[in-house]
């Protein structure tokens, strides 16, 4: 059984990862039309991601007894001046995101939820690698420098840590298997 304060702020984070998801569409399909499919690529999948956060906070609340809330969404920013503020601004969203799961950690943890703090410990490491990404995405963009063919790399980095990615979750499903 979740306190109403719990209950709360775990549809709050419903409604921010659904957010999240809706933003990194947005980002996908601004980077798609920009010709950077490395990065629309990436984007995309990002999407999906938050949809599956989003996904497993509603079953863990409904399964706690709760009432996942399912609230309207905010419509995203569609427009970017560069891929480097793009970046900049995915970097804030993540940092803002570990801040709500932070807070959520310090209620229940005030509310001896136990069983709360535990599902939340999948978040804390989800938070920790995603910005981790996002930080080596910036360094390198850094490095690349602004020049003629910088799109270009910028793009195939991207392309790499997307390749990357395959490979772990592959590794991830096989070890499951
Ligand atoms: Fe689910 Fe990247 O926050």
């Amino acid at each position: 059984m979740l306190s109403e304060k719990t209950l709360q702020a775990l549809n709050k984070q419903i409604a921010l990862e659904g957010n999240a998801s809706a933003s990194y569409l947005a980002m996908a399909s601004w980077c798609e039309r920009q010709g950077l499919n490395g990065c629309a690529t990436f984007f995309y999948d990002q999407s999906a991601e938050e949809r599956m956060h989003m996904m497993k906070i509603i079953h863990y609340v409904n399964e706690m007894d709760g009432h996942a809330v399912i609230s309207e969404q905010e419509k995203p920013k569609g427009e970017y001046n560069s891929v480097q503020e793009l970046f900049k601004a995915v970097y804030q969203q993540e940092k803002s995101v570990t801040s709500a799961i932070y807070e959520l950690l310090s209620i229940s943890d005030e509310e001896s939820d136990h069983s709360t703090t535990l599902f939340l410990q999948w978040y804390v490491a989800e938070q920790r690698e995603e910005e981790a990404q996002i930080r080596t995405i910036l360094d390198k963009i850094k490095l690349i420098g602004t020049g003629g063919q910088s799109l270009y790399f910028i793009d195939q980095e991207v392309q790499n840590i997307n390749a990357q990615r395959g490979q772990e979750e592959a590794g991830g499903e096989e070890g499951v298997a």
